[in-house]
């Protein structure tokens, strides 16, 4: 199984980040689940230079997420919203359609106790509008993140538990 980790993060001690790079511990040898790395190359989404061909920073994550069988988000909430970089990345999925049908996995990590749910609101809207395949069952938050996650990146056992239900449950929807 080939999956691809977006983080909506782009600090380098990032939570979020952190959180994706826990998944392969939880996953099953077989499956590899690389990060992202390309976020910060990308161009600000313009439509007058979504034609073909693409930039190239465009045309690397949409054959990344084409190529994927599901694909992992982890994000933070700034102000009450979706990090621009990630909604700039997500802009540029829209017209060429790579999350149509795509199995996703979405978490939302924040130190707060609301745990980022007004940008995991929104970016359900967003992914499912966006026709990616979404069940409530791959979606979930880690409010009070710096107490879930140890220096070494290993999570608490709550937080495991709630990882493992949604990673099989999207390895059911993959
Ligand atoms: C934040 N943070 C934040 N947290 C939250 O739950 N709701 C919010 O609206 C905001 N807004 C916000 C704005 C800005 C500009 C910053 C820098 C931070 C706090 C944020 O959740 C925290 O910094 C996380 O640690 C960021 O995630 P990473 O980078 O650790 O993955």
């Amino acid at each position: 199984m080939k999956l691809l980790a977006i983080s909506g993060s782009l600090r380098e001690r990032s939570f979020n980040t952190a959180i994706l790079r826990a998944a392969q511990g939880l996953l099953p040898e077989s499956a590899s689940v690389p990060i992202y790395e390309g976020m910060a190359a990308l161009p600000h989404f313009n439509p007058d230079l979504d034609v073909e061909p693409a930039p190239a920073p465009v045309a690397e994550l949409r054959a990344r997420i084409a190529d994927a069988d599901g694909v992992l988000i982890c994000s933070p909430e700034y102000a009450h919203g979706v990090p621009g970089s990630l909604k700039n990345a997500l802009d540029w999925i829209v017209s060429s359609g790579e999350f149509t049908d795509k199995p996703v996995l979405l978490i939302n990590a924040s130190p707060s106790f609301m745990g980022g749910s007004i940008a995991q609101a929104n970016l359900m809207e967003i992914l499912r509008v966006m026709g990616a395949k979404l069940p409530d069952e791959t979606v979930f938050s880690v409010p009070s993140v710096s107490r879930k996650i140890g220096a070494d990146g290993v999570l608490d056992a709550e937080t495991s538990a709630a990882y493992k239900a949604a990673l099989s449950a999207f390895i059911a929807a993959i």
